[in-house]
């Protein structure tokens, strides 16, 4: 294993179109944060690199639909963000956004050393314009009925309502979703980087000299690069974004996901502009970038494919992407509001920021699809947090007040139960660190849990409390090794749980605090002046839970209702075409079930000009058909005739449906003459 002098830590920059979730801090954040402060402790050098990514098309489609600009949406969002990152103890040493000069100037160079080096090729290719609106449709600008299940109202790059992904010429009568006309195909040019030519080299060093990544991750490579790579568009024809800095490119920016991994380095410089270089340009330097698992291919073979045709930057050692967080047993959804949002989550558990925290690295999606939900996470607060490590601490401090005013006792000889502790734990900083060097956050959070436990294990079964009576000395060593191990507890859980880990320094006056200290017996000293005890962790009661169980009940409803609602309007029409349809009203003079269809009704209509037959497929909705009698309904009357069930049908009769599926005849409400129009 080579030696690294320093780590620079990246986290995916989040989109800057809507506020972050549990899903996001699960998956990215919380791990990387955990990843970073584990360094630090360490003594390591490291920098954790953030930052808003604010291009693309969602963000364009989001500020037309609530008209203001792109750049209103992205400030706003940056700011949401970056906040609840702060709130989250994310330790980021910078946050930046790709909408920044620096950036803008350091993805135009990126592109344009590429481009000296013959690093691009330039491609004409047709694509959708809108004539109306006078530019080029983005995939998501388009829209129209999907061909695989038929729902209206498909992206140009996916179905919502089937989830198949598309493209745009895939959906059947396409609309521009700007002006709502019909796009025509226009030639344009592009610049795409030649992912082919890279594929050779990515192989070899994925997979053959990267086999340590995580399955998932090695996984998904793999099947990427067996199934042979493709030359990828790096630019758009798209107002919002990083003009392409080539001339002949007017009315051209780069794609967003060509800028946003280089916003990484932007961000670099914007913190250090004199000494970026070392972070992402000396073999000694580690790159490690921390993903969900819809990122993989973009940072494992699009951006190394980019920084290797740049040529100066160094390329990631690890990829530690993680899979998906659900929540309560559904997808994670920003569209239909399934999700915990962290703003609303302070607001409702204020201070509860490093409950969370252990909650989703307890159960982080490291190795496939994790569930969240709200009953685990009361069970884990109250079980684990409070029962076990903040019952600990709060034991050990208050017994030390009890016996000691409050200062820690002199350890005498150390009996075989605490040599027994004291092994137990002896190899829980070795343990630890085998799995965080392995990003397994989970497991070493387990670890920081067990030490804990090993504490409240010793207390419970030394019985101090007991002994103070006859054998003051045997309190006093069974109490400096209680509050050792509370020390220790400061120094394993400050990576997971930073915020409960300063309040726990604070009461214990702890002055070192190195992560090599980590397995220490002598971390207080005798004599020691402690804090009044405090408690760690409180008790989450069922009424808060069954409040946000609420929400989301809440939440579920509303969508269904939503749901519910009607169809999305058809591409519109002529007046000319709608006048082809020749609609009108006739009189019920017959009406019964078609002999063997379970669906077919035959009606006999006076249409005044004389009488014709219709069948409708209406029978489960009129099970009283003779009712119909002397009603009235309408009808098209220059609908091909065709034979159903070996009856002539002349026309066709108008109902309603709704999304339930209810269905009525569409009756005049008062009598008109047979053979009256509608329209
Ligand atoms: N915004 C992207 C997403 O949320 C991630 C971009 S990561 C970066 O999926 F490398 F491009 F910055
Ligand atoms: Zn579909």
């Amino acid at each position: 294993m080579k030696q690294f002098k320093r780590t620079t830590v990246t986290s995916a920059l989040p989109y800057a179109n809507g506020p972050v979730h549990i899903g996001h801090l699960a998956g990215v954040y919380v791990p990387a944060d955990i990843y970073v402060r584990y360094l630090r402790l360490k003594g390591e050098e490291v920098l954790f690199i953030g930052g808003s990514d604010e291009h693309g098309v969602p963000i364009t489609i989001k500020a037309r639909k609530e008209g203001v600009t792109p750049q209103d949406i992205v400030d706003r969002y940056h700011n949401i963000i970056k906040r609840s990152f702060e709130e989250f103890g994310i330790s980021f040493d910078v946050y930046g956004r790709t909408t920044s000069k620096v950036h803008a100037e350091t993805a135009s160079e990126f592109f344009k050393t590429i481009e000296g080096k013959g690093g691009f090729i330039e491609q004409e290719s047709e694509q959708y314009y809108d004539e109306e609106a006078g530019q080029f449709l983005a995939d998501r600008y388009i829209t129209g009925k999907c061909p695989h299940c038929g729902s209206e109202g498909a992206y140009g790059d996916q179905c919502e309502k089937c989830g198949t992904s598309l493209s745009p010429t895939d959906l059947i009568d396409p609309r521009s979703a700007i002006s709502g006309s019909k796009p025509v195909m226009r030639r344009t040019k592009h610049w795409y980087l030649p992912l082919d030519r890279h594929e050779a080299w990515l192989r070899q060093w994925i997979l053959e000299e990267h086999k340590e990544w995580k399955p998932n991750v090695y996984g998904q490579c793999k099947s990427w690069l067996d199934m042979g790579l493709q030359p990828r568009a790096v630019s758009r024809d798209l107002d919002w974004g990083i003009p392409v800095p080539v001339p002949g490119a007017e009315g051209k920016v780069l794609y967003v996901w060509f800028d946003a991994p280089i916003g990484y380095i932007s961000n670099t410089k914007e913190l250090l502009p004199d000494s970026w270089e070392k972070w992402w340009k000396d073999p000694d330097t580690r790159l490690v970038h921390f993903i969900g698992k819809d990122n993989i291919v973009f940072h494992c073979i699009v951006f190394p494919a980019m920084l290797k045709a740049e040529g100066s930057y160094i390329l990631p050692d690890n990829v530690p992407a993680n899979e998906f967080l659900n929540l309560e047993g559904d997808k994670i959804s920003t569209s239909r509001n399934w999700a915990v949002w962290l703003h609303e989550y302070l607001a409702d558990f204020p201070g509860k920021q490093d409950v969370l925290r252990y909650v989703l690295t307890a159960n982080a999606p490291e190795t496939k699809d994790n569930d969240f939900t709200w009953r685990d996470f009361q069970a884990r607060n109250n079980n684990e947090l409070v029962a076990i490590y903040g019952n600990f601490i709060n034991r050990a401090l208050v017994l030390t007040h009890k016996f000691f005013e409050g200062k820690v006792p002199a350890c005498g000889t150390l009996d075989d139960y605490d040599r027994q502790t004291l092994e137990e734990f002896a190899n829980v900083k070795a343990e630890m660190e085998r799995l965080l060097d392995n990003f397994r956050f989970r497991d070493a959070q387990k670890e920081a849990m067990n030490l804990a436990r090993i504490g409240n294990k010793y207390l419970a079964d030394t019985e101090p409390w007991k002994l103070a009576k006859t054998d003051m000395e045997r309190v006093a060593t069974i109490m400096n090794l209680a509050l050792q191990i509370a020390a220790n507890l400061a120094i394993a859980f400050e990576p997971f749980l930073p915020f409960s880990s300063r309040k726990l320094r604070g009461l214990l006056h702890m002055d070192t605090f190195r992560w090599e200290d980590l397995g220490r017996t002598d971390l207080l000293p005798a004599g020691l002046q402690l804090s009044k005890p405090e408690l760690l962790f409180e008790k989450i009661e069922d009424a808060a839970i069954e409040a946000q169980v609420q929400k989301l009940l809440d939440t579920k409803k509303a969508n269904e209702q939503a749901a519910r609602k009607a169809d999305p309007v058809k591409a519109p029409v002529a007046f000319d075409d709608f006048e082809k349809v020749d609609i009108r009203v006739g009189t019920v003079l017959e009406c019964k079930p078609v002999p063997k269809s379970k669906k077919l009704l035959q009606f006999r209509l006076a249409d005044g000009l004389g009488e014709r037959t219709i069948c409708s497929g209406i029978a489960p909705y009129y099970p009283n058909p003779e009712e119909l009698v002397g009603t009235q309904v309408c009808f098209i009357a220059n609908f091909e005739p065709r034979k159903m069930m070996g009856i002539e049908s002349q026309g066709m009769i108008l109902s309603a449906v709704d999304a339930d599926g209810r269905l009525v005849l569409v009756q005049p409400r008062a009598k008109v003459a047979d053979g009256a129009t509608v329209g």
